[in-house]
């Protein structure tokens, strides 16, 4: 559709002018650190949601999927004077959803162009954001298809838990969510 491939080129002529108040070595640095702060808890998060699917599973695991869940992200922020948070379009934690036009815009460009990670400058903060894909058939335990991916016991737990959900129905590849890293300068 037209008005979309618009969008998706007006999305980044916006993101592009953010970025261009950032010099490149600056970017670069904020583009490391975010890529390897986002990877360690990546990693982490997901190494605690398989342990937890393994001892009982998906209906048990269901906390693990939380940046709160283990303290990774507590002390990655202290050490590096940041912010770890994860957003969504369709997000199931009401405190995750995207905020404000430039991240709505992002979350175009990421889907659309398939984009790796970028930086902005907000408010006086740089902010590093990557996208987040399902990358493993383990994530379709909570996020596929209620029907065929969800077993009933996690399904309903999620619904307790989470009554306005929305990060159900994905398949591989899709893109789940964006990782956002607040850098104080
Ligand atoms: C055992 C169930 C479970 C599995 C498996 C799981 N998640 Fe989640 N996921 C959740 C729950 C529950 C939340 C809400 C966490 C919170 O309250 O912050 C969540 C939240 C998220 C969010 C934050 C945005 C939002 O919707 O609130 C992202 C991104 C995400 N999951 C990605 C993944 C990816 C990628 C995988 C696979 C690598 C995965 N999840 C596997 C249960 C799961």
């Amino acid at each position: 559709m037209r008005w979309q491939i618009l969008i998706s080129i007006f999305s980044v002529v916006i993101i592009f002018s953010c970025n261009s108040k950032i010099d490149s070595e600056k970017y670069s640095e904020v583009q490391n650190k975010g890529n390897e702060i986002s990877n360690i808890t990546q990693t982490i998060l997901l190494a605690n949601v398989g342990k937890a699917i393994k001892k009982g599973g998906p209906e048990y695991a269901i906390e693990f999927c939380n940046l709160k869940a283990s303290s990774i992200a507590d002390s990655l922020n202290l050490v590096n004077n940041c912010t770890i948070s994860r957003h969504s379009a369709k997000n199931r934690n009401a405190g995750n959803m995207l905020n404000g036009e430039i991240e709505k815009n992002l979350w175009e460009v990421f889907e659309k162009a398939n984009a790796n990670d970028t930086v902005i400058r907000s408010r006086g903060k740089l902010i590093f954001y990557k996208p987040i894909k399902i990358v493993s058939p383990a994530c379709l335990k909570c996020h596929g298809n209620p029907e065929s991916d969800i077993n009933s016991a996690t399904f309903s737990k999620i619904q307790k838990l989470y009554p306005n959900d929305l990060a159900t129905g994905y398949k591989m590849n899709d893109l789940r969510g964006v990782w956002k890293i607040e850098f104080e300068q």
